[in-house]
């Protein structure tokens, strides 16, 4: 469900993500006041408006409490362009420097394609029309404008449905809103015709080695569409052409230099962009080799942080209204560990708290999709109800605390090992169980999972 960003006060925001993540109130809090900032930043006077520069945060938290999360659902929930990113995506051997720009170029991608279908929203109904005529002038070649009488060659249109003749074309104008009348009652859905499709080829990327992809396509944008764009004709029935041929309608109807115009601002002035597992380029000590080149990748996100222009196939952006949120686990390493000029640039910290059994409870229940409701709906499919009741799932949420304090704490994510576990049987049986309520009790749960507590092999076993 999108809604306009600007409608949202922080309460409902934090309210819409309470929908679905437990807890972690600080960081909601945080998400919510960065994203009614920008919208009050966009009511000030111009000269005021540059100046205000956006506080980007960093979310600190144990791995599998919802960092992950928060920034997930935040997309969701706003209309404004965004992307995640993974800091580690940038250390790669050969990469290092090279690609940090393309988030930026990845965040003006969406935002055209959240424009384009935003304009073309506006612009479906003429398109709809136009396609109606292409569809009955492929019907009836031949009576498109002026009306000759001849038969249809059987080239151009087949007998689909047997009970459909086979249609030759009288010279009335009538012919013509004859065939508009079935169409629209979906009579000639499967008629079959010929369309020209126009294939857009890629020319080979290995010739141009070095290079990322975007930036390839941005250099030959042009050419592009030169070496590309071959037509090549095409039989399928009508409900496919008028599909492709919509598409196409829509973009001719929609002007793409004020498309790539809109998005651009868009992208200025409300994108966001999710940094996840930043930590993992926080390097703790100067070891050479990978070290190097993780702080090699703080220092290329420096600026786009800081606000710099990135060459896009879209025009010029300039970073320095978007919003970053970065997250990390910071097990190995601290937020102090990072270069310090690129600490400065996140401003705002919040830290989310280890997820103890009485949150387990809730995740497992309350989120719209709770993992409980998950299950339950999974094994309906099959006939089969399961019946959960409190007590067990105060168990399964008990022994998934325990199970994390005395192995590795993994945050929720423990929840779904536990889970499936406990569901395995059901699980593989489910096909012969078909009509029957399984109840889930204390006892099943201490049964399936007795093993689990007691043996730390095991527990270990089902990380
Ligand atoms: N507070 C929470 N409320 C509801 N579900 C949660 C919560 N925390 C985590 N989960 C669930 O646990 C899983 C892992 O969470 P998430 O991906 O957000 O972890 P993370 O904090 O990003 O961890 P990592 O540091 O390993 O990336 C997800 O399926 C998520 O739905
Ligand atoms: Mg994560």
């Amino acid at each position: 469900m999108r809604r306009d960003l600007s409608e949202l006060t922080p309460r409902e925001i934090v309210a819409e993500l309470d929908r679905y993540i437990i807890g972690q109130v600080g960081a909601k809090k945080a998400v919510a006041i960065a994203l009614r900032n920008r919208v009050r930043r966009q009511r000030l006077p111009d000269e005021l408006r540059d100046e205000v520069a956006p506080k980007n945060i960093i979310m600190i938290g144990p791995t599998g409490v919802g960092k992950t999360e928060i920034a997930r659902r935040l997309s969701k929930l706003t209309g404004a362009p965004f992307i995640k990113v993974e800091a580690t995506k940038y250390t790669e051997v050969g990469y290092v420097g090279r690609d940090v720009e393309s988030m930026v170029r990845d965040l003006v991608s969406v935002a055209v394609a959240l424009v384009k279908e935003e304009l073309q929203e506006g612009v479906r109904e003429e398109a709809e029309k136009r396609t109606e005529e292409q569809l009955l002038d492929l019907l009836l070649p031949g009576v498109s404008g002026q009306q000759r009488t001849r038969d249809v060659s059987p080239g151009t249109s087949a007998p689909a449905t047997p009970d459909d003749q086979q249609p030759t074309v009288p010279a009335e104008s009538g012919t013509r809103e004859k065939f508009r009348q079935r169409l629209r009652e979906g009579k000639l859905e499967d008629k079959e015709v010929e369309i020209q499709v126009t294939k857009s080829q890629f020319p080979a990327i290995e010739i141009f080695s070095g290079s990322s992809f975007e930036e390839m396509d941005l250099n030959l944008g042009s050419l592009g569409s030169l070496l590309g764009g071959k037509k090549k004709r095409k039989r399928t029935t009508v409900r496919s052409a008028r599909e492709t041929i919509m598409q196409e309608e829509m973009e001719k109807l929609v002007d793409q230099d004020r498309v790539s115009e809109i998005a651009r601002e868009r992208a200025e002035q409300s994108g966001i962009i999710f940094i996840d597992e930043i930590d993992k380029i926080a390097a703790k000590e100067q070891r050479g080799g990978v070290d190097v080149s993780r702080e090699g990748v703080q220092r290329d996100i420096l600026p786009i942080v800081e606000g710099c222009r990135v060459n896009t196939k879209f025009g010029m952006v300039d970073t320095s209204h978007i919003l970053f949120i970065a997250a990390g686990a910071f097990h190995m390493s601290k937020p102090s560990d990072l270069i310090p000029e690129l600490q400065g640039r996140f401003p705002l910290r919040v830290e989310l708290e280890a997820l103890g059994e009485d949150d387990f409870r809730q995740i497992l229940t309350k989120p719209q999709n709770a993992l409980i409701r998950q299950y339950t709906e999974l094994l309906a499919t099959e006939g089969v109800s399961l019946d959960f009741r409190d007590e067990a799932i105060a168990e399964i949420s008990r022994i998934a605390a325990e199970v994390n304090s005395k192995t590795e704490n993994i945050g929720a994510r423990r929840l779904h090992t536990v889970l499936e576990l406990l569901l395995e049987e059901v699980s593989f049986e489910a096909t012969e169980l078909q009509g029957q309520t399984i109840p889930i009790t204390k006892d099943y749960v201490r049964e399936r999972l007795a093993g689990v507590v007691e043996d730390q092999d095991l527990s270990r076993y089902i990380l």
